[in-house]
């Protein structure tokens, strides 16, 4: 491999509707000018002709993810050859952070921290974890004078689980963390999340994996054995969508922080992929009443978004004054200070959906955190 300018190769996997058939494909990345090509491995031929125009990015290239090309969903299932292995392997590591009961109207500054650090969230859910699962979680811990009480704790509320990737993401987001003693942590590491908002040493906010097989293993129990139950209430409540443009431009953090700003706490939190058929199900109301319908539908479905239940009095009216109009340079005139003004692009890249209507506000929160989880 040309080692100034690797090309990377993945192989990719569509899922062709129509035939109810998956189809594997092989993605190559040309790191010289950024170029793209797709191979079908079934037709044996060129899918795609190298081209630059994609929307594709270096960090978006991990196994487990979705790369909206050209109208199409593909998802990355393994590395096609070694030495891309090789290299993505330190590249992309993962870890699992977790934000303690009772810490996540601190989460936009959690994730801020994460994204300032170079590593990137690929999931999340903001629920509930089972004594069992913890007890399995804390194993190594039993015993100890504290355990009863760490178990006990991260039972007694939602947390915030969530997938990490990137370089080094293991001791980046401990650093990130702090030092596990409070004292220590304030004295040692000021600056550091623990240090910030930590109640006590058990109640010490986040968590951090220590080591690749803790990782793996952590990753397991609450993903793989899919042990978080979401949490939410959906009632006197509204929906918010960080829509993909925005959670890969960086943003997610900041717009979480100005939600939290503004009174609205997180009844319901959880990071996911939408297929183009269900995107056009949940905007199905828009089909008829706006012109970049099919537009809004693609960017829904283009990559990872954050949908959030948020609860405040008057929640779906108050949430839609703080989004601001739907077209952002209309935001940017009369409400500079709204989500889309200070953080949409144009129409269709306009950072967050909303719930529009008071009574659409339980369809919208149980599409996302009842319906889709039973799919
Ligand atoms: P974590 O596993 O949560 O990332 O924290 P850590 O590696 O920094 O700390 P560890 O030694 O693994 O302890 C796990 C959690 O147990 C609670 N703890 N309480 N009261 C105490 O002396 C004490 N010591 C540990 C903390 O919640 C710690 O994060
Ligand atoms: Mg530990």
């Amino acid at each position: 491999m040309n080692s100034e300018f690797p090309t990377y190769s993945f192989k990719l996997e569509f899922y062709d509707e129509r035939a109810d058939l998956v189809r594997p494909y092989v993605l190559s990345y040309f790191t010289r000018l950024g170029e793209i090509e797709i191979y079908d491995l079934r037709q044996r031929r060129t899918f795609l002709k190298k081209t630059t125009n994609h929307n594709v990015q270096i960090k978006d290239l991990y196994i487990g993810s979705k790369l909206l090309i050209n109208g199409r969903q593909y998802e990355i299932i393994d590395y096609q050859n070694e030495d891309t292995r090789n290299a993505f392997n330190q590249q992309s590591q993962h870890t699992y952070a977790m934000l303690k009961p009772g810490f996540v109207n601190r989460l936009g500054e959690a994730i801020e921290r994460i994204t300032e650090s170079g590593l990137v969230v690929c999931k999340l859910r903001y629920g509930y974890v089972s004594k069992e699962t913890a007890a399995k979680f804390y194993q190594e811990h039993e015993g100890k004078p504290f355990y009863n009480d760490l178990v006990n704790y991260i039972t007694s509320g939602p947390i915030v689980a969530m997938d990490l990737v990137g370089p080094n993401a293991i001791k980046k987001w401990r650093t990130i963390i702090g030092p596990t003693n409070l004292d220590t942590a304030k004295k040692e590491a000021p600056n550091s999340l623990r240090a910030l908002y930590a109640r006590s040493t058990t109640e010490n906010f986040a968590h951090g994996s220590d080591a690749p097989e803790s990782a793996a293993r952590e990753l397991q129990i609450i993903f793989g054995e899919n042990a978080v139950e979401l949490a939410s209430q959906c009632e006197g409540s509204t929906l918010c969508i960080i829509k993909p443009h925005a959670i890969q431009e960086g943003l997610a953090g900041p717009i979480i922080r100005q939600i939290i700003g503004e009174g609205f706490t997180i009844a319901g939190a959880v990071m996911t992929t939408l297929e183009i058929p269900t995107a056009g199900e949940f905007l199905e109301i828009y089909k008829t009443v706006v012109g970049d319908y099919s537009d809004m539908v693609s960017e829904l479905a283009s990559g990872l978004l954050i949908a959030l239940e948020l609860v405040k009095d008057n929640a779906v009216s108050e949430f839609r004054k703080l989004c601001g109009p739907r077209d952002v340079s209309v935001a940017k005139q009369i409400r500079p200070q709204s989500l889309r003004a200070l953080f949409g692009t144009d129409l269709v890249h306009n950072a967050v959906h909303c719930t529009d209507l008071e009574e659409d506000a339980p369809l919208e929160v149980e599409y996302f955190f009842v319906i889709l989880e039973s799919a």
